[in-house]
């Protein structure tokens, strides 16, 4: 299983003599479906070299901060906003000290600063180093702010020391960086997702659909596994992989994507991000269409109204823990109270799809939720896939309070 499938990580490499050993690290994180782009720092180029680096990762060698041709392939801040998580494997003590200051003075570091992404540290030094009051208590100061501590290990070091200090071995930092995308706040259930489109059929080559690409929905459901849930996505035409331990069923139309939802409840929390065709022509011809010759100004096509699938299933006597997305180009937050109260919704996400950077398409989201109280919540443009998180987690506390 690739626990770590489609997850960007940052490895960033300190200058200590256990930088050799993440040369396999990126192998292992690479073997569990990370794309890794690496970090060095200056020190670390001591200890081994870029090109090693390169050929394990697939990917160039981040080194310099005021580097103009990196920064115009990939820049700092572009770096920082890519990762899904940042590891520095080894991190020395130095690295620590810099790290609590807050310090900018290398790339590494002003990544650190610049991301929203969770930071793992592994330490590893000399066992008089670890122990020293400055390292002890720039480590408790670094865990109270989230940093999150991998190691260090005890064991014979490099130095013939024996004591704790130890760089954890790469395959357990490997697994470690897949657990901290695993939490627990969906352990035991169902969580049924919508995505994408729907294709609406007015002949056997023409249909009615609109420009989701599915992006939002199958981040959801990747957050969602991540959190322990059970899930299912029914999912309109997209070109997306299936993320891992995901059951996926493909469907075209509204009314197909009704059939699956059925079919697939009971289910404890219902999110439909899909994008579902409100109208269908009322007759599919079973052969193409062909121009009238007796009409030169066109064709009229009668549309009639699809089934709302999350409204349907937000009125069983079984319902879920019902969440909406409202997708809106105007009035979004009054349009969007209104579907929550109409649908007989618990949440609704506001997607202000008139800003072209986020909702259809994009790889980023800004969203705005409403409660049944008439609550909002905003979270603000990050990717998709952080926004879905950071969702999962709003949901997850938002079920144990109903
Ligand atoms: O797929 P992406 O490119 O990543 O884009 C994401 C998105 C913009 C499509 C998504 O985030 C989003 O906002 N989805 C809802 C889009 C929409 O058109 O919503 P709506 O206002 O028509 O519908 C409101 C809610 O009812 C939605 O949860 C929708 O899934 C649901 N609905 C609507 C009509 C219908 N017949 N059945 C439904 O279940």
């Amino acid at each position: 299983m690739q626990r770590l499938f489609q997850k960007r990580i940052i490895l960033g490499i300190g200058g200590g003599i256990a930088a050799y050993k993440s040369a396999e690290l990126v192998r292992r994180l690479r073997d569990l479906g990370a794309d890794v782009h690496v970090v060095m720092t200056r020190g670390a180029r001591e200890f081994i070299t870029p090109l090693t680096l390169q050929a394990l990762s697939g990917n160039p060698v981040h080194m310099d901060l005021l580097d103009p041709n990196a920064e115009a392939a990939m820049g700092h801040i572009e770096l920082a906003r890519w990762a899904d998580l940042v590891l520095i494997a080894p991190c020395t003590a130095d690295l620590m000290s810099r790290l609590v200051q807050g310090a900018a003075n290398d790339l590494l570091t002003t990544l650190v600063l610049a991301t929203d992404a969770p930071v793992a540290l592994a330490p590893a030094m000399n066992q008089a180093m670890w122990r020293d009051h400055a390292t002890q208590a720039n480590a408790e100061l670094l865990s109270k702010r989230g940093f999150k501590l991998l190691g260090p290990g005890a064991g014979v070091q490099a130095c013939g020391d024996i004591g704790l200090g130890r760089m954890l071995e790469p395959e357990t930092l490997a697994q470690s960086a897949a657990d901290l995308f695993t939490q627990h706040s969906l352990t035991g259930k169902h969580v049924l997702i919508t995505a994408g489109p729907t294709r609406e059929a007015i002949d056997p080559v023409r249909y009615i659909t609109n420009h989701s690409s599915g992006k939002m929905g199958f981040s959801l459901a990747e957050a969602a596994a991540e959190a322990g849930a059970r899930v299912t996505l029914v999912s309109g035409p997209v070109h997306l992989p299936t993320p891992d331990r995901v059951t996926r069923i493909d469907i075209n139309s509204a009314r197909d994507m009704l059939a699956a939802c059925e079919a697939a409840m009971p289910c404890d929390i219902l999110i439909a991000a899909a994008a579902v065709a409100d109208y269908r022509p009322e007759v599919s011809a079973d052969h193409k269409l062909k121009k009238d010759p007796n009409s030169a100004d066109g064709m009229t096509l009668h549309l009639i109204r699809n089934p709302d699938v999350l409204a349907t299933l937000a009125q069983r006597a079984d319902r879920p823990f019902s969440v909406g997305f409202a997708a809106e180009t105007h009035n979004l937050l009054a349009y969007a109270a209104g579907k929550l109260r109409d649908k007989n919704l618990d949440l609704i996400v506001a997607n202000d799809v008139a800003n072209t950077d986020i909702g259809f398409n994009s790889d980023n989201n800004a969203i705005t939720v409403i409660d049944r109280q008439q609550q909002q919540t905003s979270f603000p443009q990050t990717s998709k896939s952080k926004i879905a998180r950071q969702l999962i987690d709003f949901i997850a506390t938002s079920i144990n309070k109903v």
